[in-house]
């Protein structure tokens, strides 16, 4: 099988590419990706030189380019995007522009080749935000309310995917997962920016009053979801992907990291809130659990000290990030093309 995934270059992305080319060797692996500030190839480079990986650099939005590099596909995991809610508040129009866009350029690319499965990654946050301390989750029939512009172009390619389905035929399966944290997570995320600044000794920023929740997913565990999706999802349907059974706080979280860290609660920061920040996620994955057999295989203290573990031991690569000079990876790696 030849998987053609966007944004492998990514947190989830290369984390997936990795994962897939480790449990099954025998398929062939086209990475697609336009190497923005989140696109890292360093996260890749123990596959790098494996025959059945190719690495593309391209844009989504260019759809000479994706036509191309999608030639000889069965399966295309689309999970390149602008994913930072702060970057889409501060600068919304690259995530429309690629997030919505550049997911009808790929359904189109995607028409032309007749693939088997155009399965899309997406959020839980197309569903908007639940009430603090209520015991509602999200399900895969939740209306959507999407409440930043990062939210609002992933809902408007979900819709796109669907559409796609409904009037061309193309068979698609979306996934819509909580928030991931893991091994090679940007340090601009929650998790990744407590672990490295405790590391550093440096303070940790706590939103507004530190109660909104999450539903925090081990990147792993995503993965092994996309595929039990791929093997056994159905056609057309929407499967929901979280990690956890209860609500935790931001500020809780926080607390359990500084333990695990043997850190103290003085490095806690309070800072300006989001505007319009989403109080509560929570994601019902009964059903993904029922009809696919999946569910998550570790606790949040447990991946959250496999993270931390990881971290500690790859400090070389997230300075590099902090620093900025993982981009230089690229030319060293490929040259200036
Ligand atoms: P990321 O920001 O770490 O990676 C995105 C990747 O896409 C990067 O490698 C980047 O170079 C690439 N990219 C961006 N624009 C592109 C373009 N125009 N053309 C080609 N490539 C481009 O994102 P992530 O955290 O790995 O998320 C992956 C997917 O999962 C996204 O679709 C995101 O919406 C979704 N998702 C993420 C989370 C999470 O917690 N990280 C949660 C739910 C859903
Ligand atoms: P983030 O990792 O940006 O993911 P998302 O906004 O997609 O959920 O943020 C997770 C939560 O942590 C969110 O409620 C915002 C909050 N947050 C902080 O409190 N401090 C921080 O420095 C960051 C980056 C996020």
């Amino acid at each position: 099988m030849k998987l053609f995934v966007t944004g492998g270059a990514g947190f989830i992305g290369s984390n997936f590419v990795r994962y897939w080319l480790k449990h099954h060797p025998e398929d062939h692996v086209v990475n697609y990706d336009l190497l923005t500030y989140a696109g890292n190839l360093e996260n890749l480079a123990e596959i790098e030189n494996n025959p059945h990986y190719t690495f593309i650099k391209g844009d989504i939005r260019d759809p000479e380019a994706v036509r191309e590099a999608m030639r000889g596909a069965n399966v295309v995991v689309h999970f390149a995007a602008e994913s930072h809610v702060d970057r889409s508040i501060t600068d919304p129009s690259g995530f429309v522009t690629t997030n919505v866009v550049g997911t009808q350029v790929l359904l189109d690319a995607a028409r032309e080749h007749e693939v088997q499965r155009f399965h899309h990654v997406s959020t839980d946050e197309v569903f908007g935000s639940l009430e603090l301390g209520s015991e509602e989750k999200f399900t895969p029939h939740t209306p959507y309310d999407p409440r930043s512009p990062y939210s609002a172009s992933k809902a408007g390619s979900d819709h796109l995917v669907r559409a796609y389905g409904e009037t061309f035929g193309l068979p698609w399966t979306i996934t819509n997962c909580s928030n991931n944290y893991g091994p090679y997570h940007f340090p601009e995320k929650l998790i990744p920016l407590a672990i490295t600044n405790i590391l550093e000794g440096k303070s940790v920023p706590v939103y507004g009053d530190g109660l909104n929740v999450r539903d925090w997913l081990y990147v792993e565990d995503h993965c092994r979801a996309i595929e039990a999706v791929l093997h056994h999802g159905e056609e057309e349907h929407t499967y929901l992907v979280g990690g956890m059974s209860e609500d935790i706080s931001n500020l809780d979280l926080v607390k359990m990291i500084l333990e695990l860290m043997g850190a103290d609660e003085s490095l806690i920061t309070y800072v300006k809130d989001r505007p319009g920040h989403d109080r509560r996620y929570a994601v019902d994955w009964s059903t993904t659990q029922a009809d696919l057999g999946w569910e998550p295989s570790v606790t949040l203290e447990e991946g959250l000290q496999q993270t931390i573990d990881w971290y500690r031991e790859h400090e070389d690569w997230w300075r590099r990030v902090k620093s900025g000079s993982y981009q230089d990876y690229y030319t060293k790696q490929y040259g200036n093309e």
